[in-house]
């Protein structure tokens, strides 16, 4: 089993990027050297905060020592989040969860992210051009001001498609379009093996199962629950999971996740 780290961590630091959203960087050299795509850290927000629970985010980014994670103001955590200041202290937890199956080697892979859902698939983006894997990204968000990760992309290599539902910036309607396009009328060197990955609002990812049950192309869910502990005990994070022989059982977002497979997912 990996091991995990609780280490209070300094930031380094935690830039604005987008309406509402924020890069935080910070040390943790324990973490860096452990962590693998799709895994999350649990975040306690340190001094003054009054804050009992910790908050998950995905591992957005590994350089040498440092991680980095990219967040959406959403509530108390978050908004106090964005307050803090380079050199300001937060505790880390993790790496933890699970990661993406990286056992079959996608041609192309296909990562489809809706808002700051993009942030849970951009190691996985990473990795996947590291080992010269074919990228197609899908990038949805509400407006331009909004858009996430689009230069980090574009220096991996990635093809990318944009959507926004007012039309500011890319195609006008949501991430599922740009994705039914591209596999009714793939582009350049065609679809031979496509797995796809993906992250983003619940309705979103109900409406990419959908897509993928029809096209019958394998997809790996990053899945983001309300957490309590993180660590297996609670209970707080589990979701609806089917089983092999037509039933079901809870599994922990935490634990078991936060990556599934799509279809296995019981919304
Ligand atoms: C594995 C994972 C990865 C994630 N990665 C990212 C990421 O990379 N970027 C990003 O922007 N967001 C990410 N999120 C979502 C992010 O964790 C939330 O947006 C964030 O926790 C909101 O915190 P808040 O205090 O601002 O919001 P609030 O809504 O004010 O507070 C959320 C807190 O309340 C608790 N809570 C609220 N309702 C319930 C409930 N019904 N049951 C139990 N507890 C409850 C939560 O556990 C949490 O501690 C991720 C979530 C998960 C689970
Ligand atoms: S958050 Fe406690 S079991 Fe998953």
């Amino acid at each position: 089993m990996l091991k995990k780290f609780d280490t209070p961590s300094k930031i380094i630091s935690n830039e604005q990027i987008a309406t509402n959203h924020f890069l935080l960087r910070c040390k943790c050299p324990k973490i860096a050297a452990q962590s693998k795509p799709g895994q999350f850290i649990h975040v306690l927000i340190d001094e003054g905060s009054n804050l009992l629970l910790r908050r998950p985010f995905t591992i957005y980014s590994v350089k040498d020592d440092e991680i980095s994670m990219l967040y959406q103001i959403i509530g108390k955590g978050t908004k106090i989040l964005s307050t803090c200041q380079q050199g300001q202290q937060i505790n880390v937890l993790g790496p933890l969860g699970n990661c993406f199956d990286l056992s079959i080697e996608p041609d192309p892979a296909i990562v489809v992210g809706g808002g700051a859902g993009i942030a849970s698939l951009m190691l996985l983006a990473t990795a996947l051009r590291v080992n010269g894997i074919r990228l197609i990204a899908m990038i949805g968000s509400m407006s331009s001001d909004r858009l996430l990760s689009v230069k980090d992309l574009e220096e991996i290599g990635a093809e990318i498609h944009i959507t926004t539902d007012d039309g500011s910036f890319g195609n006008q309607g949501f991430v599922t379009d740009s994705l039914l396009a591209v596999l009714e009328k793939p582009t350049k060197n065609g679809l031979r093996n496509p797995i796809i990955f993906t992250c983003g609002p619940s309705g979103m990812l109900q409406a990419v199962t959908e897509i993928v049950v029809d096209h019958e192309i394998p997809c790996q869910v990053a899945m983001e629950n309300e957490m309590g502990c993180a660590l297996g005990v609670c209970l707080g994070c589990v979701c609806k999971v089917r089983l092999p022989n037509a039933g079901f059982e809870f599994q922990r977002v935490c634990s078991e996740g936060p990556v599934f497979n799509a279809e296995d997912i019981i919304w």
